[in-house]
Formats: C-alpha cells, sequence, structure tokens
C-alpha cells in the first residue's frame, strides 16, 4: 500500500485543524496604551477554528472578547502574536471584504431602507454595477425578511433590525464571520430562533464563525468549541468540545450533553464551589 499522504492537517496552535485551513490564532497579546496608563488586555491567546466551525468566547467583562474579534479582523494590530485565515494575514482578506463582522448594536445607517443597507457593501466594494437585484433578493429571504425591503431600521423590530446586520454582513459572502454579541440585546424567543437561523444560514453558505456572547446556553447550542477566557488578561482558561450533532434544534437544549456542556462552562468561569 502507499503510503497515506501527508496530511496538509497538521495540529494548529490548539492541536485541531491545520495552519491554512479556518482561522489561526496563535500567542495573541494585546496592551493598550503606555506605561503607566497601560492597559494590558490579552496574554498569549492561542486556539484554531476549523474552516466552516464555529467557535464560541465566552469569558468576564472586559477579558479582551471584542478585541480578540477586532484583532481577528485586521481594525486593531496585535502587541504579540499572529493571526492567520486560511493561511494569510486578515489585513488581506479585509482588503478583500472577506471578513464579515456583526455587532452587538446594530449598526445600520436609520435613512437607508432595508434593501438600501443590504445592499451598502455591495456599493462600497464597487461591485454595485453586479448588483443583481436577485443577490439582495435571496438575502433578504435567507434572513426572512420578505415584505420589509423597503422599511427604514426604526421601522423594524431588534431581533428584524439583527437580521438586516447578519444579511449585510454576508452580503459579499465572507470567508468568516465574527459575531460580537450579536442577539444580546433581545429577548430569549427571538434569540433563540435566530440562532437557529444564524446556524441555518452558515451550514448554507460554509462560512467559518466566530461567536462572543455571554450565554452559555447560546454557546452550548451554536458552537463546536467554546473558548472560556479568565479575567483581564484574558488567557485561555478552558477549551470545550460540544458533543451535538448538526444540524442543531431547540429541542437539544433538553439532552443531558446540553446541560453538561452548559456545566463545564459553568465550572470553567465560575469554579465547581455552590
Ligand atoms: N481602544 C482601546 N483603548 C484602550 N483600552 C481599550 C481599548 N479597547 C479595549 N480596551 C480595554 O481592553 C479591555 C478589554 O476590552 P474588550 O472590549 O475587549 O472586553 P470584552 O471582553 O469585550 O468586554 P465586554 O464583555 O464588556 O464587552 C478593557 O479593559 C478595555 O477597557
Ligand atoms: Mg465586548
Amino acid at each position: 500500500m502507499p503510503p497515506a499522504p501527508e496530511s496538509s492537517a497538521a495540529p494548529g496552535p490548539a492541536g485541531r485543524g491545520g495552519e491554512d485551513d479556518g482561522i489561526t490564532v496563535d500567542g495573541l497579546s494585546m496592551t493598550f496604551g503606555q506605561e503607566p496608563a497601560a492597559v494590558w488586555a490579552l496574554d498569549e491567546v492561542s486556539f484554531h477554528v476549523p474552516k466552516g466551525g464555529f467557535t464560541a468566547l465566552i469569558g468576564p467583562s472586559g477579558c479582551g472578547k471584542s478585541t480578540i474579534l477586532r484583532l481577528l479582523a485586521d481594525l486593531l494590530a496585535p502587541t504579540a502574536g499572529r493571526v492567520a485565515i486560511s493561511g494569510r494575514p486578515p489585513s488581506a482578506l479585509r482588503k478583500q471584504r472577506r471578513i464579515g463582522f456583526v455587532f452587538q448594536e446594530h449598526a445600520l445607517l436609520p435613512w437607508r431602507s432595508v434593501v438600501d443597507n443590504i445592499r451598502l457593501p455591495l456599493q462600497l466594494s464597487g461591485r454595485a454595477g453586479r448588483d443583481l437585484a436577485s443577490t439582495v433578493g435571496d438575502l433578504i429571504s435567507l434572513v426572512g425578511l420578505e415584505g420589509f425591503e423597503n422599511s427604514k431600521p426604526s421601522e423594524l423590530s431588534g431581533g428584524m433590525r439583527q437580521r438586516v446586520s447578519i444579511a449585510r454582513a454576508i452580503t459579499l459572502s465572507p470567508e468568516v464571520l465574527l459575531l460580537d454579541e450579536p442577539f444580546g440585546a433581545l429577548d430569549e424567543i427571538t434569540r433563540q430562533t435566530l440562532n437557529i437561523e444564524l446556524l441555518r444560514i452558515l451550514a448554507e453558505t460554509g462560512t467559518t464563525a466566530v461567536l462572543v456572547t455571554h450565554s452559555l446556553s447560546e454557546a452550548a447550542l451554536l458552537a463546536d468549541e467554546v473558548i472560556v477566557l479568565s479575567p483581564r488578561p484574558g488567557r485561555v482558561k478552558a477549551r470545550i468540545e460540544v458533543p451535538l450533532k448538526r444540524p442543531r434544534t431547540l429541542a437539544m437544549m433538553k439532552t443531558p450533553e446540553f446541560f453538561h456542556t452548559e456545566n463545564l462552562i459553568r465550572e470553567a468561569l465560575f469554579g465547581s464551589s455552590p
């Protein structure tokens, strides 16, 4: 038998997946400002998200979760360490608009309709000429906003606005979708519905996702792996694999595997004492 071909999936820093595949975060440290007023936000954070995978980041307020996303999106440069997306620096992907970002508070333009907000990235990237009405139409149906194409953000509910934000973030078919507490301001019912819809959209598009959340159940429901961070400076405290199959359903939230995962996250965050 011929020898097995050498796998390109050599273990990354987190021991999963390969360097050229997905997102690699290697020894990322971040300090804001200068001594004596410097803020040490992150200390040697490493993890790997396989292509098409879903990782959730969870940790106390101020531990550097948003900072990690901003480093992944090339909105900040790290003090030390490295980010690679499909083996390339995030700046290369940002220039090609291959990184989608959904912020906690919707960042829609209030004077633009739903359609015009979703169309914005196409216009900014100079692809408006190829902006076939069907592309935007497909996105509107993908996020379930048919009938609201011409509404302004102020005429939508919070959940609908976040659907527009998601549609806009995936307009240019990004390789990576970064979500910073996208559903934090929503009620539990809307949030759960949108969680399942987000998974459907990601499955349809094959996008690699990193989600910041404060919700243990959201992390367990959505992610393949949950990274638990320590208080500032953020360090990887635990890495918890979620054993639930895909596609995920809300019914899975009643299974022993789900409770077990949630408990592992809780213990990593708060310790095992009652
Ligand atoms: N641009 C900046 N300049 C100075 N300090 C910053 C900057 N951005 C973030 N920080 C500091 O870095 C630390 C981490 O901030 P970050 O926003 O990443 O936390 P977080 O984990 O997202 O918190 P939260 O859960 O409250 O959103 C905080 O102490 C914050 O004050
Ligand atoms: Mg934050």
